[in-house]
């Protein structure tokens, strides 16, 4: 059948990790999905800088607006980052001329997720975003079609690589936050303003999503209670550790009585508990589902190689026809989000 194409916006280490991926491992999705896929265009900053892939059979656009508006393509890849700005509006205009769109987003989708949900369904459009939360970990697959069964009554983990490895290494080498923080950008597992990971936003923005896919609720990330980790030292992970306990940045959504309460902030666990021992560049999702019981899930929370693997398992989705609604339930359906604790008037 003819080939699914392809326009990745933004060459960052992510995009420069799909471009490789979809080269390398082409003929593999190409028979498990049932369609060739090719990158036919490209868009990003620079055009001169050397990226490590071959661009040279793609069609290049300077502005991922354009790309999205007139580029022939099948699925826009939006791998441009930031809340609104050329991200949203990228995807805005791919949905409306019914492209299939495929994000890393999580800030984008933090803010905007219902509304472009809703854009989507309009235009019978898929919106996938599987990287958007936890890097290489398939939890957004997974909330979102293997637990629809369960009542979920909650969901928490270790969602930020950047400061799951600066609370590792601060620990086991007893190295500076700065240092650790540097070495996280060199790898690229930091965002582009590394505030984001430190401070907690990051996080945030990733629960807000899980705690939609957990409780059908509208996306509510302005309502978290966010605290990050730049004033962990080493001497509190230290007191800590002699206390039997390690200190994670945990994101945790859960249903109560009067509502749902998301919060993201250092946290002690004990060190016999399966989230202590979750080290590095890893993350951790745990979801409590009725029937199941509490599932986890391991695995590498940033990166540009885990999370091109995450855009390429939404782009084969798509290639074989994958009709689930963007946040489990269709946008149109969504209960409105209630916060905990707060009185109705
Ligand atoms: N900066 C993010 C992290 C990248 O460190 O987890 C993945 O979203």
């Amino acid at each position: 059948s003819d080939a699914l194409r392809i326009g990745v916006a933004g060459l960052g280490t992510v995009g420069a990790s799909v471009v490789r991926l979809l080269q390398e491992h082409g003929d593999q999705l190409a028979r498990k999905s049932g369609r060739p896929v090719r990158v036919s265009a490209v868009s990003a900053r620079d055009r001169g800088r050397d990226r490590g892939v071959d661009l040279s059979s793609m069609a290049w656009f300077d502005d991922p607006v354009a790309m999205a508006r007139s580029a022939d393509i099948d699925i826009f890849v939006e791998l441009v980052g930031g809340e609104s700005g050329a991200a949203e509006d990228s995807v805005r205009a791919a949905l409306q001329r019914g492209l299939h769109v495929v994000t890393a987003n999580k800030a984008l989708l933090a803010k905007h997720g219902v509304d472009l949900a809703l854009l989507a369904e309009q235009h019978n459009a898929c919106l996938n975003y599987e990287a958007a939360v936890a890097g290489g970990i398939p939890i957004v697959k997974t909330m979102r079609e293997s637990l629809s069964g369960n009542a979920v009554s909650r969901v928490y983990g270790i969602l930020n690589g950047t400061c799951n490895y600066i609370l590792t290494r601060m620990e086991d080498e007893g190295l500076s936050f700065e240092a650790c923080l540097a070495d996280a950008q060199r790898l690229g597992y930091a965002e582009a303003d590394p505030t984001f990971d430190i401070e907690g936003f990051d996080t945030a923005h990733k629960l807000a999503i899980l705690t939609s896919l957990a409780f059908g609720t509208k996306i509510s990330s302005d309502t978290i209670y966010v605290e990050g980790i730049t004033s962990i030292t080493t001497a509190d992970i230290h007191a800590a550790s002699e206390l039997g306990y390690r200190i994670k940045l945990l994101g945790v959504a859960q249903r109560t009585e009067s509502g749902i309460e998301q919060r993201v902030h250092p946290t002690m666990v004990p060190k016999s508990s399966a989230i202590a021992r979750i080290d590095g560049v890893l993350n951790a999702v745990a979801v409590d589902g009725d029937f199941v019981g509490e599932v986890i899930l391991v695995g590498p929370g940033a990166g540009g190689k885990a999370t091109a693997s995450s855009v390429v398992a939404d782009i084969a989705d798509i290639a074989r026809g994958d009709e689930t609604p963007v946040l489990g339930t269709p946008a149109a359906e969504l209960d409105d989000y209630v916060r905990a604790g707060m009185r109705k008037h």
